[in-house]
């Protein structure tokens, strides 16, 4: 079994979670179990193989289906839970991470009265290409930067000399005099983006931090934060959702559009409260753990006696927590996580089907036709393609979860159908998941099943 074919382990916390869900959570259950399926299968791990070459070198085309796909997303985001439409006159957006586009593309859609702002990483460190318009008489205003750089706006004025990046820090605060009403958070580390100086699991937690203290320092009261998380059994999002759960009201939103077979999900807080105690108490965890990742991760051939102990008291901390934090929040996290996990065992379950028939290949050309198609096509024809993928068990899951039913008319005028985003599902996962167009800024975009 090679390297990426192996599941990964759990640390001891998130083993708590996960064996707490496989007690109570039927869907959890069978969501294991078919990962279990996945991840041992080789004809599974070379479709993934192959899936990152095409995510990873995506070309010109690759990234206009990348752009689309995400601005479906926004349109079902806009339908599952309506913040894309905003009421206040004038609304303000900040859109974190923001390239190629996609969801400021659908807030334009959807609140023509929105200016947006934005920071994405310049293509040339390694950052997505901008397709939404933007600059003079767009209302979108985009900052080229590296989010993870300003550490002003972290608390940290004095950069250490020796740091090897010590002059791209930056002691500005973008958009610092505005308050936003809506904050996406949608960055992901790069697979292919190398920094000289960290490991890929410090950049993560980096860039979550920037994310997050960009958002906590300039949402409006009431406003709604969109936070892209992964895993919703793991410890870390799930003491995230928690968390947030203390100054907003939360909900969480899966896309059956595209990214239906990672763990990845939305964590979408409305009426935010950011002057409450535990929102400035996890500003400043944040701007810590921001900190310690950027200049104290010592490199692992310099691990000592004492950062070792350190190590192994955060990890009985860590321990404890989860014990809590399931005592306390896990009947709310099954009632939360239970849509996400059954739309990945579907999408997992219908890529084993098409494994064994042999009719899954990756590539991106039919994932960008459907996804062409799936704006614009004639509700009525989807479905009724959606019917002749015979794709039963889909289809009454959707309906359960009360998808299939609502109409709504968008600011263009077109009708978009939550049946026609269900039959362009079914539609796809007859043929090639969109998925397979990959996302050529995915540090994991496959397998990524638990
Ligand atoms: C999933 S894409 C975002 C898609 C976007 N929400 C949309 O709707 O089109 C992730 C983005 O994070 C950006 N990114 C990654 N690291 C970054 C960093 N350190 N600073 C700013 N942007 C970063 C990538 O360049 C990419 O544009």
């Amino acid at each position: 079994m090679d390297e990426i074919s192996r599941e990964p382990e759990r640390s001891p916390e998130d083993q708590i979670i996960a064996s707490f869900l496989k007690k109570r959570s039927p869907t959890y259950r069978s969501l294991r179990e078919i990962s279990t399926i996945v991840w041992s299968d080789s004809r599974a791990t070379a479709y993934f193989a192959r899936e990152r070459g095409s995510a990873d070198n995506p070309g010109d085309e690759g990234r206009r289906k990348h752009y689309n796909l995400m601005r479906g997303i926004g349109d079902e985001m806009q339908r599952e839970t309506g913040v894309l439409k905003l009421e206040r006159p004038r609304p303000e957006v900040l859109d974190l991470c923001m390239a190629p586009g996609g969801y400021t593309a659908s807030i334009r859609k959807y609140s023509r009265q929105a200016n947006v702002s934005a920071i994405t990483l310049p293509e040339d460190q390694g950052g997505l290409k901008i397709l939404v318009p933007h600059g003079n008489g767009t209302q979108v205003e985009v900052l080229e930067a590296d989010i993870t750089m300003f550490a002003a706006e972290f608390g940290v004025v004095e950069i250490p000399d020796n740091h090897p990046e010590a002059s791209k820090f930056s002691n500005e605060k973008p958009f610092q005099k505005k308050l936003f009403d809506l904050v996406f958070c949608d960055g992901h580390v790069a697979r292919t983006w190398n920094r000289p100086s960290n490991c890929p699991p410090t950049e993560l937690s980096r860039l979550e931090c920037s994310q997050l203290i960009f958002a906590m320092q300039r949402i409006r009261e009431g406003g709604t934060l969109i936070i892209l998380l992964h895993g919703a059994d793991v410890y870390h999002s799930v003491k995230l959702l928690e968390i947030f759960g203390h100054f907003s009201h939360i909900q969480v939103f899966k896309p059956v559009r595209g990214h239906t077979r990672k763990s990845s999900f939305y964590l979408v807080a409305k009426e935010m409260q950011p002057g409450r105690l535990a929102a400035r108490a996890a500003v400043t965890q944040w701007k810590q753990n921001w900190k310690h990742a950027t200049f104290l991760a010592p490199a692992e051939d310099e691990l000592d006696a004492h950062n070792e102990t350190e190590a192994l008291l955060k990890q009985v901390e860590r321990k404890e927590d989860s014990s809590k934090l399931v005592e306390n929040f896990g009947a709310r996290l099954i009632h939360l996580g239970e849509p996400i996990w059954e739309i990945q065992e579907k999408a997992l379950k219908a890529l084993m089907e098409r494994l064994e028939q042999g009719s899954a290949k990756p590539g991106m050309e039919k994932s960008a036709e459907t996804s062409e198609e799936c704006t614009t096509a004639d509700p009525a024809v989807l479905t009724e393609l959606a019917r002749d993928t015979d794709d039963s068990s889909y289809a009454s899951w959707t309906k359960k979860q009360g998808r299939g039913t609502e109409s709504d008319q968008d600011s263009v005028g077109q009708t978009s159908t939550a049946a026609t985003e269900i039959a362009a599902a079914a539609v796809r996962d007859s043929e090639e998941d969109l998925d397979e167009a990959g996302d050529p800024d995915d540090v994991d975009t496959a397998p990524v099943l638990e």
